[in-house]
Protein backbone atom coordinates (compact mmCIF):
# COMPACT_ATOMS: atom_id res chain seq x y z
CA UNK A 1 0.00 0.00 0.00
CA UNK A 2 1.13 3.42 -0.95
CA UNK A 3 2.63 6.09 1.78
CA UNK A 4 0.05 8.18 3.53
CA UNK A 5 0.34 11.30 2.10
CA UNK A 6 0.28 13.56 5.01
CA UNK A 7 1.68 16.40 3.22
CA UNK A 8 -1.49 16.67 1.30
CA UNK A 9 -3.92 16.17 3.93
CA UNK A 10 -1.89 18.86 5.83
CA UNK A 11 -2.71 21.28 3.38
CA UNK A 12 -6.36 19.98 2.38
CA UNK A 13 -7.20 20.56 6.24
CA UNK A 14 -5.78 23.87 6.56
CA UNK A 15 -8.00 25.60 3.53
CA UNK A 16 -10.51 24.10 5.02
CA UNK A 17 -9.63 25.67 8.21
CA UNK A 18 -9.48 28.94 6.77
CA UNK A 19 -13.28 28.30 5.58
CA UNK A 20 -14.42 27.27 8.85
CA UNK A 21 -17.68 29.20 10.36
CA UNK A 22 -16.95 29.89 14.53
CA UNK A 23 -18.59 33.20 14.63
CA UNK A 24 -19.33 31.61 18.30
CA UNK A 25 -15.88 29.97 19.49
CA UNK A 26 -13.99 31.43 17.39
CA UNK A 27 -11.79 28.03 16.94
CA UNK A 28 -11.83 27.35 13.27
CA UNK A 29 -11.15 23.08 12.89
CA UNK A 30 -9.93 21.86 9.33
CA UNK A 31 -9.66 18.04 8.72
CA UNK A 32 -8.97 16.49 5.54
CA UNK A 33 -9.26 12.31 5.71
CA UNK A 34 -7.77 10.47 2.80
CA UNK A 35 -10.04 7.66 1.17
CA UNK A 36 -8.86 3.98 0.39
CA UNK A 37 -9.27 5.21 -3.05
CA UNK A 38 -6.05 7.55 -2.38
CA UNK A 39 -8.57 10.68 -2.92
CA UNK A 40 -8.68 13.48 -0.11
CA UNK A 41 -11.97 15.08 1.55
CA UNK A 42 -11.70 18.00 3.69
CA UNK A 43 -14.31 19.65 5.99
CA UNK A 44 -14.48 22.49 8.30
CA UNK A 45 -16.61 23.19 11.26
CA UNK A 46 -19.97 24.83 11.26
CA UNK A 47 -21.30 26.44 13.92
CA UNK A 48 -24.62 27.11 14.42
CA UNK A 49 -26.94 30.00 16.77
CA UNK A 50 -28.35 26.88 18.26
CA UNK A 51 -25.27 25.68 19.34
CA UNK A 52 -26.15 22.02 19.38
CA UNK A 53 -26.49 22.73 15.80
CA UNK A 54 -22.69 22.91 15.49
CA UNK A 55 -21.32 20.24 13.56
CA UNK A 56 -17.44 19.57 13.52
CA UNK A 57 -15.08 19.60 10.93
CA UNK A 58 -13.93 15.75 11.39
CA UNK A 59 -17.81 15.16 10.37
CA UNK A 60 -18.20 17.20 7.83
CA UNK A 61 -14.69 16.01 5.91
CA UNK A 62 -16.38 12.25 6.31
CA UNK A 63 -19.95 13.56 4.85
CA UNK A 64 -18.31 15.12 2.12
CA UNK A 65 -16.21 11.95 1.57
CA UNK A 66 -19.42 9.61 1.65
CA UNK A 67 -21.86 11.48 -0.72
CA UNK A 68 -18.83 11.19 -3.05
CA UNK A 69 -19.18 7.73 -2.69
CA UNK A 70 -16.27 6.62 -0.29
CA UNK A 71 -16.88 4.25 2.18
CA UNK A 72 -13.03 3.14 3.70
CA UNK A 73 -10.35 5.49 4.62
CA UNK A 74 -6.42 5.56 5.67
CA UNK A 75 -6.22 8.72 7.85
CA UNK A 76 -7.30 11.64 9.01
CA UNK A 77 -5.77 14.66 9.73
CA UNK A 78 -7.31 17.34 12.49
CA UNK A 79 -5.68 21.18 11.56
CA UNK A 80 -6.25 24.15 14.19
CA UNK A 81 -3.94 27.58 14.68
CA UNK A 82 -3.50 26.51 18.32
CA UNK A 83 -0.68 25.96 20.53
CA UNK A 84 -2.53 23.01 22.11
CA UNK A 85 -2.97 20.09 19.44
CA UNK A 86 -6.55 19.44 18.78
CA UNK A 87 -7.54 15.44 19.17
CA UNK A 88 -11.29 14.74 17.55
CA UNK A 89 -13.96 15.06 19.64
CA UNK A 90 -16.18 12.18 21.18
CA UNK A 91 -18.83 12.10 19.11
CA UNK A 92 -16.46 12.52 16.18
CA UNK A 93 -14.22 9.55 16.95
CA UNK A 94 -17.64 7.01 17.20
CA UNK A 95 -18.07 8.68 13.20
CA UNK A 96 -14.66 8.20 12.49
CA UNK A 97 -15.31 4.45 13.65
CA UNK A 98 -17.61 4.16 11.69
CA UNK A 99 -15.44 4.09 8.43
CA UNK A 100 -11.97 4.05 9.74
CA UNK A 101 -10.45 0.54 11.35
CA UNK A 102 -8.38 0.62 14.97
CA UNK A 103 -5.00 0.88 13.60
CA UNK A 104 -5.61 3.80 11.18
CA UNK A 105 -4.12 6.90 11.92
CA UNK A 106 -5.46 9.98 13.46
CA UNK A 107 -3.41 12.70 13.34
CA UNK A 108 -3.43 16.51 14.72
CA UNK A 109 -1.53 19.20 13.69
CA UNK A 110 -1.17 23.15 13.38
CA UNK A 111 0.40 26.57 12.70
CA UNK A 112 3.70 25.65 14.37
CA UNK A 113 3.90 22.70 11.89
CA UNK A 114 3.94 20.76 14.97
CA UNK A 115 1.79 17.04 14.91
CA UNK A 116 0.93 14.45 17.14
CA UNK A 117 -0.48 10.77 15.87
CA UNK A 118 -2.76 8.41 17.35
CA UNK A 119 -4.28 5.13 16.23
CA UNK A 120 -8.64 5.32 16.38
CA UNK A 121 -7.92 2.43 18.64
CA UNK A 122 -5.75 4.26 21.20
CA UNK A 123 -8.94 7.64 21.03
CA UNK A 124 -11.52 5.15 21.18
CA UNK A 125 -10.56 1.52 22.82
CA UNK A 126 -13.49 -0.96 22.33
CA UNK A 127 -15.65 1.25 20.08
CA UNK A 128 -19.31 0.33 19.22
CA UNK A 129 -18.94 -0.69 15.83
CA UNK A 130 -21.29 -2.69 12.85
CA UNK A 131 -20.35 -5.60 13.31
CA UNK A 132 -22.35 -5.64 17.06
CA UNK A 133 -25.41 -5.01 14.69
CA UNK A 134 -24.85 -7.41 12.46
CA UNK A 135 -24.01 -10.27 14.61
CA UNK A 136 -27.12 -9.38 17.11
CA UNK A 137 -29.94 -11.29 18.06
CA UNK A 138 -33.43 -9.97 18.57
CA UNK A 139 -34.94 -10.66 21.36
CA UNK A 140 -39.23 -10.64 21.82
CA UNK A 141 -39.20 -9.13 18.24
N1 LIG B 1 -14.53 21.21 16.89
C1 LIG B 1 -14.25 20.51 15.74
O1 LIG B 1 -14.65 20.90 14.65
N2 LIG B 1 -13.50 19.40 15.85
C2 LIG B 1 -12.91 18.97 17.01
O2 LIG B 1 -12.22 17.97 16.99
C3 LIG B 1 -13.09 19.72 18.25
C4 LIG B 1 -14.14 20.76 18.20
C5 LIG B 1 -15.26 22.47 16.76
C6 LIG B 1 -16.67 22.47 17.28
C7 LIG B 1 -16.86 23.94 17.58
O3 LIG B 1 -17.23 24.62 16.39
C8 LIG B 1 -15.49 24.42 17.98
O4 LIG B 1 -14.57 23.46 17.49
C9 LIG B 1 -15.30 24.56 19.50
O5 LIG B 1 -15.69 23.42 20.16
Amino acid sequence: MSEINWAGLQQAAQQAAAQAYAPYSKFPVGVAVLAESGKIYSGCNVENASYGGTVCAERNAIAAAVVAGERKFRALLVYTPQQLLTPPCGICRQVIAEFFTPDAPVASCNHLQQQQQWTLGELLPAAFTPTYLANSTKVGA
